[in-house]
């Protein structure tokens, strides 16, 4: 049974999470195309673009493991599970990631990578407390409803952010760091489809590990991701003139 002070601890976390939703609807997080001279100004200094990355997202596998391993928990077959999904996501994403990006030169706001620090230490202590705590469930796990829903989710949606992702980073050959109209893929349909699988992905988690962090996480990805992908829709639409009008932001169809 998970202790009521954790689980009002994750609940103020998902409330900062819907916070900063609404603070998303009003300022657009100012990296990638959302960073120009402007936004650089506002946001003070900056940082070499692909440390950031490396830096903000590598916290996340030392806060969790260094949670889980001051806990001196056992690792159970799905605890195992859970870390695994989430060490494989991070690997790339922190250490693979960045150094495949064609964005030499680029810079990101010093300010955004620390308050993504702050966000992904929260992230990383909060799962790994309560992977070594609460969520050893043993080996009938793996045959529940939730498990094998919430890990085809996060296959699905894991396959569908690496290869957009692949896409995007493809759209730029030699030291060229502009921007093109990508098209193939999830493309076809939505015009940020990485940021798509990366939702489907950690809701996919939440399922499967069915833990109060992994619920924030998946609202936190939301939060951050839903305001992203609008912004991207309209800056795409605002650029190029042959964008495709059928292309929606996030849901393929509808929005
Ligand atoms: N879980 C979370 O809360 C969270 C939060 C943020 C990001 N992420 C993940 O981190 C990854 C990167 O996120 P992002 O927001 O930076 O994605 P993004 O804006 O789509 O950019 C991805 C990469 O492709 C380049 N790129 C984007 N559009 C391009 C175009 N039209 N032509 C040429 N190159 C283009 C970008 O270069 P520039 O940098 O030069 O724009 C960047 O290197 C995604 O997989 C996302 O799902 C997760």
């Amino acid at each position: 049974m998970t202790e009521q002070w954790f689980v009002q601890l994750v609940a103020g976390w998902i409330g900062l999470g819907l916070v900063a939703f609404v603070a998303l609807q009003f300022v657009d997080a100012p990296y990638g195309k959302q960073y120009g001279a402007r936004t650089a100004r506002a946001w003070g200094p900056g940082v070499p673009n692909r440390l950031g990355w490396f830096v903000m997202e590598a916290v996340v596998l030392v806060s969790f493991f260094g949670t889980f391993a001051t806990m001196n928990a056992a690792w159970s077959s799905p605890t195992l599970l859970f870390a695994a999904l989430l060490t494989a996501h991070y690997v790339n994403r922190a250490l693979i990631y960045p150094w495949r990006t064609r964005t030499r030169g680029k810079r990101m706001p010093l300010s955004v990578v620390l308050m993504s620090v702050v966000f992904n230490t929260m992230n990383g202590f909060l799962l790994g407390w309560e992977f070594a705590l609460y969520a050893d469930r043993g080996l009938s796990w793996f045959a529940d409803p939730r498990f094998v829903l919430g890990a085809l989710l996060f296959v699905g949606g894991m396959a569908l952010n690496l290869h957009s992702d692949n896409l995007l980073i493809g759209l730029r050959k030699g030291g060229d760091t502009g921007y093109h109209v990508p098209r193939g893929g999830g493309f076809r349909w939505v015009s940020s489809p990485n940021l798509l699988g990366e939702i489907v992905e950690w809701a996919g988690f939440a399922l499967l590990t069915w833990t109060w962090s992994g619920l924030a996480f998946f609202v936190w990805t939301c939060a951050n991701l839903v305001p992203r992908a609008r912004a991207n829709h309209r800056w795409y639409r605002e650029r190029f003139a042959d964008y495709p009008p059928e292309r929606r932001a996030l849901v393929p169809g509808i929005w």
